[in-house]
């Protein structure tokens, strides 16, 4: 609940995951019913979606608020995307590096940057926070998260200046992330701060 006027906070859930039976989606599910008491929750799940490739064409630099020329779903949810309080993203590490479905949907918020702007963005908001929750089966997670934060920061040019990251290790197994309790309790802390 949004203290300052008694609304409750907007949250996207971006699952980048195309296991359905997998982690992200098994934590989309336990977090559901915390995260929906709090926010009015809006679920992309980018897999299932139609996010192009970003064409580089600067079609997007024509005018001064966020679009794109391209007419799929991730166009679509340019309004969600800037009207949001936080951004909750939940997905797997691919090949040691954000997966490529969401690779894209990362490339595509070169739709709000404004080269004539001193911050370089033409975010209706600025102030927003993102919280990347990440699986990987076998790999360094300290330096998943690094990988992580650093492709989290690159949200800022949308308007999310706050990041927060978290990788969870030995998770090739669909469903084990809710055999882990400290991952459990890292994605409890992670969802609190996004909604605090
Ligand atoms: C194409 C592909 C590449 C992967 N690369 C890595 C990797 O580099 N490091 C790692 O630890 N796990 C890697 N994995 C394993 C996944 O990160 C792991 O199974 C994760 O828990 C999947 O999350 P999900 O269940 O939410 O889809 C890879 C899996 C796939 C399918």
């Amino acid at each position: 609940m949004n203290e300052e006027n008694g609304t409750k906070k907007k949250l996207l859930v971006v699952n980048a995951s195309k296991r359905r039976n997998g982690n992200s989606y098994a934590l989309e599910r336990h977090l559901a019913p915390r995260l929906e008491s709090r926010a009015d929750v809006v679920y992309f799940h980018v897999g299932e979606k139609d996010v192009r490739v970003c064409l580089a064409c600067d079609g997007c630099k024509r005018r001064h608020e966020p679009s794109c020329v391209q007419p799929d779903d991730f166009t679509a949810l340019i309004p969600e995307i800037d009207k949001c309080d936080a951004m909750l993203i939940l997905a797997p590490v691919h090949w040691d590096q954000f997966p490529a479905q969401l690779k894209a949907f990362l490339d595509r918020t070169y739709s709000f940057m404004d080269f004539s702007q001193p911050d370089f963005s033409m975010a209706g908001r600025k102030d927003k926070k993102v919280g990347g929750f990440f699986f990987a089966g076998f790999g360094p997670v300290d330096v998943y998260k690094g990988m992580v934060e650093t492709n989290l920061k690159s949200f800022a040019t949308a308007g999310f200046r706050q990041c927060r990251a978290h990788v969870a290790g030995d998770a090739n197994v669909p469903g084990s992330i809710l055999e882990k309790p400290d991952d459990l309790k890292a994605a409890g802390e992670m969802a609190d701060w996004l909604l605090a």
